[in-house]
């Protein structure tokens, strides 16, 4: 069963301690955020409507706000992450609306967006074909959903190369993310197959996925 209809997200919340540990770390890698605005940027126009699903402390949407003309918006579970984008917004002086919701039961109407992007969050919902379907039904036709995250089933040493080469942590931190990612990370993340198994699941038709080192990226289109 890859439905759990009792509790929206998968592992533990993010709004406690946790979701302040993840904010101030992911903050110090924001180029990685940079990066993926701009792999977005290339399917949007001026003045499109877009989509973050669950966009954590808001970073890629805000950093997509500073490349272009477009009316963002982010839909969160945790209201701890819903404050802190909010900010993070205001002090980058970026207008993007974020606000609380479940990926299950996205707080809008059908065909609102021409871009959904969703960052390493897919693997965290508890509904995830649920989630495809809602991804799809507030996109306007046409629309394309972008789901970037990492995959499953990743060997220890890729895992390993990632957070020192990638990441670029060293020592006591390092460490301590190479355990998060072998037991929680990559553990909650889907393999391709898998990923693909919930995509023929949904009413997505289509489905043109890229496979990295440790990750996938996932392009589907309304
Ligand atoms: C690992 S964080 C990723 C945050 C952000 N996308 C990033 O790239 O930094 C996972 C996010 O998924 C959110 N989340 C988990 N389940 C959710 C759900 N059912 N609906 C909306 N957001 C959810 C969490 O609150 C958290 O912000």
């Amino acid at each position: 069963m890859s439905e759990n209809p009792t509790k929206s997200y998968k592992g533990p919340g993010m709004n406690g301690v946790i979701g302040t540990w993840y904010a101030k770390n992911t903050q110090k890698k924001i180029e990685k955020y940079t990066r993926d605005a701009k792999k977005v940027l290339k399917a949007l126009s001026d003045g499109d409507t877009v989509l973050e699903l669950a966009p954590g402390p808001g970073y890629l949407s805000i950093e997509l706000a500073k490349l272009g003309d477009f009316q963002i918006s982010g839909v969160d579970i945790s209201d701890k992450f819903v404050h802190m984008a909010q900010n993070n917004a205001g002090k980058a002086g970026v207008d993007v609306d974020f606000r609380h919701g479940d990926a299950a039961q996205i707080p809008f109407d059908d065909e609102s967006f021409n871009l959904v992007v969703c960052r390493a969050a897919f693997k965290n919902f508890a509904q995830p074909v649920i989630a495809l379907n809602e991804m799809k039904r507030v996109l306007k036709p046409g629309g394309k959903a972008v789901i970037i995250d990492f995959k499953g089933d990743v060997p220890k040493a890729d895992i390993n190369k990632f957070v020192t080469d990638d990441m670029g942590f060293k020592g006591l931190n390092a460490m301590i993310i190479k355990w998060m990612f072998r037991n929680v990370v990559i553990k909650q993340a889907y393999t391709k197959e898998k990923f693909m198994a919930f995509v023929k699941e949904s009413n997505f038709e289509t489905c043109d996925l890229k496979e990295g080192l440790i990750g996938i990226e996932a392009w589907l289109e309304r």
